[in-house]
């Protein structure tokens, strides 16, 4: 198969746009040429030539000869706007915005399939893995069972410094934060939205299920306090802050972002720092396991560029198993978590199905056992600031 020429009109000369730059300048390419680069800001100094750099546009989206636009903005509203304007003049988009792709996902599909054009995103979901040709191209829509992992690599090194070095939440947010791992809003990492963002994407691709991401239910690590560490530590537990989307029954498929308990005899428990790990299982081949690292310059930049050689063999996701299917999600199930609190009067014995396990002391107090989820995802105290949820090692939803 022939190759097509690339011209490319980069947006963001951040963490990634500069690790693709990196990238090209170290592995010189004849078939792909970075023709402008737009960024916000100006008076910066910027490590390309003056010639390429511009902050309009109309420079990029009105150039007939730039036939790829590389989106790689921090801020998901222009980015939309961005990528609306390129697939209206006919160009190919590859971009890593997983809260503008999930947020807009029914009107990006029909804006780029009308158009004819190609749109791809794996560096989006978990950066160097790649998770979403995987899934778009392997799986056979009626085997693929559940999908599970850690999809956040700022959380996963934040969660592996408290867990393992003892430092504090905020410090370890900082750090992530200098090595370029977290967002530039750390709510969307640690309150776990960028995870359901690459989750909702991810059960497109999976299971055919598209839906907006506000359906879908995330809590964070950001209140997970010294108690909580320190029962994961004395069980022999890491936390881990997992994405979840199975099959619960017939056409029922459920979904979720939680923290929670990972017992060593589980591959994740061993996916640390920023890297990221994904289960899948199905139902004839048992369970398979990818590992690579999800954040950072070169290795999202490496699933950008990676994007942008397939783009030049015309690839396109196929989106399969959108059609013929009715996948369903549903919030009728139970999970097992630890609901812990500092003051006995956050927790309320009488939601729980079942108790495993009590635990009262001056001010850490818990209760681990069987919740409703829409018990759980609809009560008061959900949403106080001192209670932590956290799933206990083998939950993953039963039906109700
Ligand atoms: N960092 C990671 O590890 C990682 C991993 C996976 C996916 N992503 C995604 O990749 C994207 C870029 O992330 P990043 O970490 O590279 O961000 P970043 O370091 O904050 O850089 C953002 C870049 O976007 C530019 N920009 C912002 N608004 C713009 C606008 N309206 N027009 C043109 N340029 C604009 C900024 O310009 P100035 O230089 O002028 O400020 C800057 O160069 C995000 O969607 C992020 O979610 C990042």
């Amino acid at each position: 198969m022939s190759r097509k020429k690339i011209i490319i009109g980069l947006f963001g000369f951040g963490c990634v746009g500069k690790g693709l730059w990196d990238i090209l300048q170290q592995r010189a390419r004849q078939d792909v040429e970075i023709r402008k680069i737009c960024v916000k800001v100006q008076g910066k100094n910027r490590e390309f030539p003056e010639a390429l750099l511009t902050y309009n546009p109309d420079d990029i989206l009105d150039d007939p000869e730039i036939n790829l636009v590389v989106e790689l903005i921090d801020d998901a509203s222009q980015a939309f706007f961005i990528v609306n304007r390129a697939f209206e003049k006919g160009k190919s988009v590859v971009s890593a915005n997983k809260k503008m792709i999930a947020e807009n996902f029914v009107t990006l599909l029909e804006l780029h399939q009308k158009k004819g054009v190609s749109f791809l995103y794996e560096a989006a979901c978990c950066a160097s893995i790649p998770i979403i040709r995987n899934l778009e191209e392997y799986y056979d829509n009626d085997m693929l069972e559940l999908f599970e992992g850690i999809v956040n690599g700022s959380t996963n090194y934040i969660l592996t410094r408290m867990n393992q070095d003892g430092v504090s939440f905020d410090y370890a947010l900082r750090e992530a934060q200098v090595q370029g791992f977290a967002e530039t809003n750390p709510a969307l990492d640690v309150e776990g939205y960028d995870s359901k963002y690459k989750l909702t994407i991810l059960m497109a691709h999976a299971f055919g299920i598209t839906v907006n991401p506000d359906s879908v239910f995330n809590f964070g690590i950001h209140r997970l306090g010294t108690g909580v560490i320190r029962y994961a530590r004395e069980k022999g537990y890491k936390i881990k802050l997992i994405a979840r989307s199975m099959k619960l029954d017939g056409d029922e498929f459920i979904a979720y972002v939680m923290p929670q308990f990972i017992k060593s005899d589980n591959n994740l428990f061993h996916v640390d720092g920023v890297y990221n790990g994904v289960i899948t299982e199905t139902f004839f081949s048992d369970r398979q396991f990818f590992v690579g690292r999800g954040a950072g310059a070169f290795p999202t930049a490496s699933a950008v560029l990676s994007d942008i050689s397939a783009i030049s063999y015309d690839y396109r996701y196929e989106y399969k198993k959108l059609t013929g299917t009715h996948p369903v999600l549903t919030n009728s199930f139970t999970v097992e978590v630890l609901i812990s609190c500092g003051s006995v009067d956050c927790l309320d014995a009488s939601d729980f199905n079942e108790i495993a396990e009590e635990y009262h002391a001056k001010d850490f107090h818990f209760i681990a056992g069987e919740i409703d989820f829409r018990k759980l995802t609809g009560s008061a105290w959900i949403a106080e600031r001192d209670v932590s949820v956290v799933l206990l090692p083998s939950a993953r939803g039963k039906p109700a």
